[in-house]
């Protein structure tokens, strides 16, 4: 039938050799329009260079081209304003469009798939998505950067303590902090940029697999859709899915970093911590227990991970031990991508809204920076270099002060002078000065360091980068 809805017959497009029509099982575990019409404009727009270039080259009539673009235009608007009947018989968006476009126009909609497959279809459809959604992710990423170098400005002075184990390490600056944050976005970014290049290349011509002896144009259709040039070889093309695994790996590492930022921002947000305050706009109370502001957003981000990841190791499985060119494994290419592509898109715009909101509870941080010997190494550092100890040495005696303080129960900076004295004699009351948190931060002004001058200098390195 000509839409392709009568159980008994063939397949209108491919059916030629077949006496009758799939069973339903073979129909459910084909079709793809489920969630491949998601491609519907690439599709649309591929067409339509498609049918301009085999014009252009006088493949087909300048009055098909026109019947075709006039057809596919009645399309477009058909799906976006919700009409246009999917049918699963017809598998996938692609042949929908077609025999849709049959109906509309005629005998000129045959001539469309002249010099073309489904194969360098689907690839180019696919990769000008990919392309679409790592140019959104790119701009995401860019308002996350900038969310957390305006935190990072208002708190280059503000001191927190470092952690390494989760155990207090050394003091550093929460703004610091931020743009450790920054620089692992940056790095996705980097990412994102580079497959939009590494990507960038047209599939649309290689055919089935082999090319095509048409006298097709296939820079200009690269050119049309917005494609540097041409893929190279017409095999690699229809098989290849790198771009896909590339957005996976990307998303994977991306999602990894926001799950190291939520569970920051879980711990930080406890009562115990304290050091944050999330907005009432990104959390949420319990049913029973009044008290209580849950940090679910920054939970949810955690656990996005996990279906991300999942999508790259499903994908890649896939992909593994596939013999060239297309096999129709690679059809469930799209679920992977879309899914991970809409949780890597609420994670991003679920941690700016997080980050952008957030109250910093400087008073908490100093307070905890303080505690725990955080400047155990700075007293190590003044021995070295007031009392011309050598460092294991300093360390050693250091350790001494630490164990005297924990003692007493009290920080190394409320030691007196004559205590430490007993324990090295060339302590002076100099040493006081570094023992402060502040003073510890401050004089970490190593390129890349946490003292607040060197934290500003990099603030405005990134600033500039946008
Ligand atoms: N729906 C298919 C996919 O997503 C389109 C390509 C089908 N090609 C074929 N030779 N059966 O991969």
């Amino acid at each position: 039938m000509a839409d392709g809805t009568d159980q008994k017959s063939s397949n209108q497009m491919w059916g030629g050799r077949f006496a009758s029509g799939p069973s339903a099982i073979m129909e459910e575990i084909n079709a793809s329009i489920g969630f491949d019409k998601k491609l519907y404009a690439q599709d649309i727009r591929g067409s339509m260079a498609h049918a301009t270039m085999l014009a252009s080259k006088g493949i087909i009539s300048p009055d098909d081209k026109d019947k075709i673009i006039e057809g596919l235009n009645t399309i477009l608007s058909e799906i976006e304003a919700g009409t246009f009947e999917f049918s699963r018989k017809l598998e996938d968006i692609h042949m929908n469009i077609e025999a849709r476009l049959a109906t509309l126009i005629g005998t000129a909609a045959g001539r469309l798939h002249t010099a073309r497959s489904r194969n360098d279809q689907v690839a180019l459809d696919f990769r000008l998505w990919v392309k679409e959604e790592l140019q959104k992710t790119e701009g995401m990423l860019t308002a996350l950067i900038a969310a957390f170098l305006d935190r990072a400005e208002e708190n280059a002075d503000t001191v927190m303590p470092g952690f390494t184990h989760l155990q207090t390490a050394q003091p550093v600056t929460f703004g610091h902090h931020c743009m450790a944050y920054v620089e692992m976005f940056g790095r996705d970014r980097a990412r994102v940029r580079h497959a939009i290049e590494h990507l960038d290349e047209s599939p649309i011509g290689a055919a089935a697999l082999a090319g095509t002896g048409y006298p097709i144009d296939r820079h200009m259709t690269a050119k049309a859709l917005g494609f540097r040039e041409p893929t190279r070889n017409s095999i690699d093309t229809v098989s290849d899915r790198d771009f896909a695994l590339e957005f996976l790996s990307i998303a994977s590492i991306c999602a990894t970093h926001l799950s190291r930022l939520a569970e920051e921002i879980v711990i930080w947000s406890t009562p115990q911590f304290g050091f944050i305050r999330l907005s009432d706009a990104f959390s949420t109370g319990s049913s029973i227990m009044p008290q209580k502001k849950n940090p679910d957003a920054a939970e949810l981000v955690r656990a996005k991970t996990g279906r991300i990841n999942g999508s790259l190791v499903a994908l890649l499985t896939v992909m593994k031990g596939l013999p060239l060119a297309y096999s129709k494994d690679m059809q469930e290419d799209k679920e992977q991508v879309f899914d991970a592509a809409e949780s890597l898109e609420l994670a991003i715009a679920a941690m700016t809204g997080m980050i952008r909101d957030l109250e910093v509870r400087k008073d908490r941080m100093r307070a905890a920076a303080g505690s725990g010997y955080s400047t155990a190494t700075d007293l190590a550092d003044w021995l070295v270099r007031e009392a011309g100890l050598p460092f294991r040495d300093a360390h050693h005696v250091t350790g001494n002060a630490v164990a005297l303080a924990e003692k007493k129960g009290c920080d190394l900076a409320d030691l007196s002078l004559e205590e430490l004295q007993a324990i090295h004699p060339d302590i002076t009351k100099g040493v006081f000065d570094v023992l402060s948190v502040e003073a510890s931060v401050a004089s970490r002004t190593s390129f890349g360091g946490t003292a607040p001058s060197e934290v500003k200098k990099q603030i405005a390195w990134w600033r500039g980068r946008n």
